[in-house]
């Protein structure tokens, strides 16, 4: 598998957030990562999906949408009717998380569990041969621009090994959070096969050169 690049629009400019939409397609992101944030999961709030609604309109690229939400099964259909292609949950953020993956599977959508810094790689091997995506959080999640927690690279390994001895081919190895030209070789190493990344790349002169960087 050859490693996608989904900038964050977290770090965009949301006063010109179809423009920077477009742009980033032009500069051959591959997938959009939507991060929604409710104020209470995280400490921050974002948009929900009357804002995904818009930039819809804008791009053909997949839209990764990043639920950082309570109780996320709540409002799962608005985000796939908004035009989401993929959803991903919290491990952390459901009480029933088996259902919850079954939920989105049914809808026909990829469907993927995130783990917070301090959430065990092992909580998820009941589950993981029904996931398309495990994100390994690289920060704690509700802003962009902090820093890289080095402990990850042991997470990711761990995802890995998983991967390997339940021969789930398919499955995807996302991070998100303080991805840049420092640490992508080290996700990637450890087997990251989709790197989010909002401030290595909006906040960069040139956003073609900056996903290069990153790929
Ligand atoms: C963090 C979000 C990330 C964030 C990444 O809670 O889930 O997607 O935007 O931003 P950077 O790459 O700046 O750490
Ligand atoms: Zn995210």
């Amino acid at each position: 598998m050859s490693i996608l690049i989904a900038p964050s629009i977290l770090s965009a400019d949301f006063s010109i957030l179809g423009e920077e939409v477009k742009n980033i397609e032009r500069a051959g992101a591959d997938w959009i990562h939507i991060d929604v944030m409710d104020g209470n999961f995280v400490p921050n709030l974002t948009f929900g999906a009357p804002v995904i609604r818009a930039i819809r309109k804008v791009t053909t690229l997949p839209f990764d949408v990043h639920l950082m939400i309570e109780k996320p099964e709540l409002s799962i259909d608005q985000y796939i009717e908004a035009g989401a292609d993929r959803i991903t949950i919290h491990a952390e953020s459901t009480v029933h998380l088996h259902r919850t993956v079954h939920y989105v599977k049914e809808k026909g959508i990829p469907v993927g569990v995130a783990l917070n810094p301090a959430t065990p790689v092992a909580s998820l091997e009941p589950i993981i041969h029904d996931l398309d995506l495990v994100l390994i959080m690289t920060v704690n999640p509700g802003f962009g621009g902090q820093q890289f927690i080095p402990y990850s690279v042991d997470k990711l390994q761990q995802v890995q090994q998983l991967k390997k001895s339940k021969q789930l081919h398919q499955l995807k190895i996302q991070v998100d959070g303080g991805i840049n030209a420092e640490t992508a070789p080290l996700v990637k190493e450890a087997g990251a096969d989709v790197l989010v990344a909002g401030n290595a790349i909006f906040g960069a002169e040139d956003l073609e050169y900056s996903i290069n960087v990153l790929r």
